[in-house]
């Protein structure tokens, strides 16, 4: 008897709607580029992708869970790569997370990655009454972890912050712990629950859009997380694309509650399809 040889065809989609589009909403990691060792990889035809965004009359941000550096240090990355980015156009969770801060009064004790202390410069933490977490991760040790139980424990109403609440991430040496199984570590110690800040939470897509003076339905969210990008991005009105690069995997086409309003190998490709449905 003969095999039968199936070959699966990956079919790119796109929403139809996007000629009423005015702005694009692009993550960073497995969209742009892989990380890794240095500055990790710029993904083939994205810097590319990029300028011919910028070239158009759409409005661009970009949105990252990035919290191991300063936003001056990611976007310098980022430009070496050969991005043209600047460090208005991105939106990672400290700055949202200052902005909660200041409007509530409060002054946290930093359980972050010694790179992105600097971004929170101006900040009160002395006498700490909550405690913000962001991925650390060599900077996750034992003491440092304690330090932060220990603040909140001692707190009438213990208030954590979490930046993002991912499980792992890859980097081009293998998978790393991200900050969400700490942030666990420190709810179970204190049987509380964290407010995370950064995506995939409405509030944060929300502070993009206001700063692009644009509503959900003029824009169009390109990610590789399929949960926390594309989800997150059609619960606040916005139509979500999924990129086969980065954390893609084939299984996020069948997943049994997010499905992309459309699929494409890479952001060349999305861009692409953006202009030329944009010039009919
Ligand atoms: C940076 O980007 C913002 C938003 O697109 C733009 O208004 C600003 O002019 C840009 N600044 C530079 C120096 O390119
Ligand atoms: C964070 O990790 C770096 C590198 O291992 C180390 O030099 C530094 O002292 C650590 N900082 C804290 C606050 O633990
Ligand atoms: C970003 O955060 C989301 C959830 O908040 C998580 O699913 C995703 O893995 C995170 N990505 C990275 C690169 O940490």
């Amino acid at each position: 008897m003969r095999s039968l040889m199936v070959v699966l065809m990956a079919v790119s989609s796109f929403p139809a709607c996007v000629s009423e589009l005015k702005g694009v909403i692009l993550d960073l990691c497995g969209v742009l580029y892989d990380s890794g060792e240095g500055d990790g990889v710029a993904i083939p035809g994205s810097v590319e992708a990029v300028n011919k965004l910028k070239a158009s009359n759409l409005k661009l941000r970009f949105c990252t869970n990035e919290t191991q550096a300063t936003r001056e240090k990611f976007v310098g990355k980022l430009q070496r790569l050969g991005f043209n980015i600047n460090v208005s156009e991105v939106f990672p969770p400290a700055p949202a997370a200052i902005a909660i801060l200041t409007h509530r009064g409060l002054r946290p004790h930093l359980l972050v990655h010694d790179g992105l202390l600097p971004e929170f410069d101006g900040v009160e933490t002395t006498d700490p009454n909550c405690v913000i977490i962001g991925d650390a991760a060599e900077n996750f040790s034992y003491q440092n972890l304690n330090q932060a139980f220990k603040v909140l424990i001692e707190l009438e109403k213990p208030l954590l912050f979490s930046l993002g609440q991912g499980r792992y991430y890859k980097e081009t040496d293998g998978l790393k712990l991200d900050v969400g199984v700490y942030m666990k570590a420190l709810e179970y110690a204190c049987d509380i629950k964290a407010e995370v800040i950064g995506k995939p939470s409405q509030m944060f897509f929300q502070s993009v859009l206001s700063d692009m003076g644009l509503q959900p339905h003029e824009v169009l969210m390109i990610g590789d997380d399929l949960v926390s990008d594309v989800g997150g991005a059609q619960s606040c009105g916005m139509k979500g694309v999924q990129v086969r690069t980065g954390k893609y995997r084939p299984s996020d086409e069948r997943h049994p509650s997010v499905t992309a309003d459309g699929t494409v190998d890479d952001l060349a490709q999305a861009v692409d399809m953006i202009l030329s449905h944009r010039g009919h």
